[in-house]
C-alpha cells in the first residue's frame, strides 16, 4: 500500500487584528491509499480548518503535506485547483451551489471541466449518482427549491462525479435526519469501497463508527487514535459505535 496524504508538523495560524490564534499545532498524520478516516473532536478544535489547509484550499504556516506524491506547499494556485478538481472530492459544512444553475448542472460541471471522461459519460455517471442518492427529481431545480438534505446528497454526487482519490467531508451529515444520514453514510461506504480514501469530519458516533480509524483532536493537536478497522457487514455497526462511546467516554468527549 501507498500513502494517500503524509502531513508532519503542520502549523496554522490566524491572525486578526494584533491577536494570533494556534489553530493547528505540529500535527503528524497519515493515510493509506484506500482508506476511511474519521476526526472528530470538539468545536472549534480545528477539524474543518485540518480539511481546508491539507486541500490547500487554505494556506498553511508551516509544515509539510504530501497529498499523492505531491507537496503541496511546492505548487502554485493553478497546479493545486487542478490536483483538487482531479483528484479531490469535497463536501463542505456550509453547504453551496452555483445559484443559477440547476441541481444537475452543478454536478456535472466539475466533470466537463476536469475532462477525465466525455460529457455524454458524464452526465450518465452524474444521473446514475443521484439515482443512488434518491434525489433524481431535483435534477431540474435550483439549490433554493430543494430540502436541505436534498443540497447535501447533490453535494455529495458532484464531489464523487471525478471519482476523486480522495474525498475530503466535513460534516456530511449535518443536516440529515437518521434516514438520509444513513444513505449518505452507505454512499460514503461505496466510494471508499470503489477504492476512494475518505477523510471525514463529524459529531456523530453512529456516522463515524463507519470509519476504519478515528482520530480526536482537541485544540489543534492529535489526542488520540482509535483504529475500528474496514466494516465488513451493516450489523457491526451497533459494536463498533460501542466501542467508540467507550473510547471516546475515556477522552472525556
Ligand atoms: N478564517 C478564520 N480566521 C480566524 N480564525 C478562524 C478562521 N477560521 C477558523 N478560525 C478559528 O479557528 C478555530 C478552529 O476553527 P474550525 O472551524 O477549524 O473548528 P472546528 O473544529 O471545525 O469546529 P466545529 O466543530 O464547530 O465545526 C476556531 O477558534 C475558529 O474561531
Ligand atoms: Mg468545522
Amino acid at each position: 500500500m501507498s500513502k494517500i496524504l503524509d502531513i508532519h508538523d503542520l502549523c496554522k495560524t490566524y491572525v486578526t487584528d494584533d491577536q494570533s490564534n494556534n489553530v493547528l499545532r505540529n500535527l503528524n498524520f497519515s493515510m493509506e491509499e484506500g482508506e476511511f478516516v474519521s476526526i472528530m473532536g470538539p468545536s472549534g478544535s480545528g477539524k474543518s480548518t485540518l480539511l481546508y489547509t491539507i486541500s490547500g484550499m487554505d494556506d498553511m504556516t508551516s509544515g509539510t503535506v504530501v497529498f499523492d506524491g505531491e507537496d503541496i506547499s511546492k505548487l502554485g494556485r493553478k497546479q493545486l485547483s487542478k490536483l483538487r478538481l482531479e483528484k479531490m472530492g469535497f463536501i463542505f459544512q456550509q453547504m453551496y451551489m452555483m445559484k443559477k444553475l440547476s441541481i444537475l448542472d452543478n454536478i456535472i460541471l466539475p466533470g466537463y471541466q476536469a475532462k477525465k471522461r466525455a460529457r455524454s459519460e458524464v452526465n450518465e455517471y452524474a444521473e446514475k449518482l443521484m439515482r443512488r442518492l434518491g434525489i433524481i427529481e431535483t435534477a431540474d431545480r435550483y439549490m433554493t427549491e430543494v430540502s436541505g438534505g436534498q443540497l447535501q446528497r447533490a453535494c455529495l454526487c458532484r464531489a464523487l462525479i471525478n471519482s476523486p482519490k480522495m474525498l475530503y467531508a466535513d460534516e456530511p451529515t449535518g443536516a440529515l435526519n437518521q434516514k438520509a444520514s444513513a444513505e449518505v453514510m452507505n454512499e460514503l461506504v461505496k466510494a471508499n469501497r470503489e477504492g476512494t480514501s475518505v477523510l471525514m469530519v463529524t459529531h456523530s458516533e453512529r456516522v463515524a463508527s463507519s470509519s476504519e480509524r478515528v482520530i480526536y483532536i482537541v485544540d489543534g493537536d492529535i489526542q488520540g487514535e482509535l483504529v475500528l478497522g474496514k466494516m465488513k457487514a451493516p450489523d457491526e455497526l451497533a459494536v463498533r459505535e460501542r466501542k467508540l462511546k467507550n473510547w471516546l467516554d475515556e477522552l472525556d468527549w
